[in-house]
């Protein structure tokens, strides 16, 4: 079974406060995009080996073992023991350690994948546990519709939110950015608020969101990584509706109502893509 997993952006992030077990309550929308990875799981024909995960396209750092989509078969192996050992086939594309939520996505659909093909019965509304073990952001991709999520990212209510006409254009300048890092960067910045009012801003036309919307990473990267705050000022200067960085960096998105314009003066190495949503 083959399944294309998709990476999303937030519109506006707001840390609010850090927690006794040492995550912060957020609140931020979750928004999917259709760049995708390609995933493929088959039954295993080999025994002995629980998962044999292979992968192509872009290089993944680290241990097998830690990888999300190989931690989600561990995962609901606990629970459900009669789960075959599967052959486990990953080619990535999403930039990665870039604010996309590319890897929360696979693990969320190996979970999904794992539950169908093998018949394991879990509601979806279930499966969403699961998800918050392998990561913050994977709960959302259960649902992968427009969200307004707060608690750590997975209490998760769909919006009546369509950007649908307008191009995304995506760059990334292959800046890799650790998540816990960027959370720790936060330190000074905290409001302890218990909300931000996103969801009200976020109802405005996209044209008022410049002045509303914020995610509070940009603040905690931007000194650190300049070349990522450069990006969303051109996105600016080019005429985008709103910009912004995602999630904890460091992709950086513009929001165009006509067509992107065409950057010509990019380093190589950025990844650049234009969606039309
Ligand atoms: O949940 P995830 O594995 O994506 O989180 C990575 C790290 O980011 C956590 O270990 C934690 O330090 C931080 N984090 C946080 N609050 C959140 C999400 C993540 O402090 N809501």
């Amino acid at each position: 079974m083959v399944v294309f997993p998709n990476c999303k952006i937030n519109l506006g992030l707001n840390i609010l406060h850090k927690r006794d077990d040492g995550f912060h309550n957020l609140e931020t929308v979750f928004y999917p995009v259709p760049v995708t990875d390609v995933l493929e799981i088959t039954r295993s024909s080999t025994h002995g080996q629980d998962v044999i995960f292979s992968q192509s396209g872009n290089g993944i750092d680290g241990d097998i073992a830690d990888n999300l989509c190989v931690k989600a078969w561990h995962l609901l192996k606990k629970d459900f023991p009669a789960l075959p050992p599967v052959q486990m086939h990953l080619h990535k594309a999403i930039p990665m350690g870039a604010g996309l939520g590319g890897g929360s996505a696979d693990g969320a659909f190996v979970l999904q994948l794992l539950n169908k093909k093998f018949n394991l019965g879990i509601a979806e509304t279930a499966l969403i546990p699961y998800a918050l073990q392998l990561g913050s952001d994977c709960p959302f991709f259960m649902v992968n519709k427009p969200c307004f999520a707060t608690g750590r990212g997975e209490q998760l209510q769909p919006l009546k939110l369509s950007l649908s006409g307008y191009t995304l254009l995506l760059i990334n300048p292959g800046i890799h950015i650790n998540t816990g890092w960027a959370f720790k960067q936060l330190g000074g910045i905290l409001t302890n608020r218990e909300s931000k009012n996103l969801l009200r801003h976020i109802a405005e036309p996209v044209a008022n969101w410049r002045n509303l919307v914020v995610n509070d990473f940009e603040a905690a990267v931007f000194p650190a990584y300049p070349a990522i705050q450069t990006i969303k000022e051109m996105l600016y200067d080019h005429g985008a509706g709103y910009a912004a960085m995602s999630g904890s960096g460091s992709s950086v998105f513009g929001l165009f109502k006509d067509a992107p314009p065409a950057l010509s003066n990019l380093p190589t190495h950025y990844y650049v893509r234009s969606i039309l949503l």
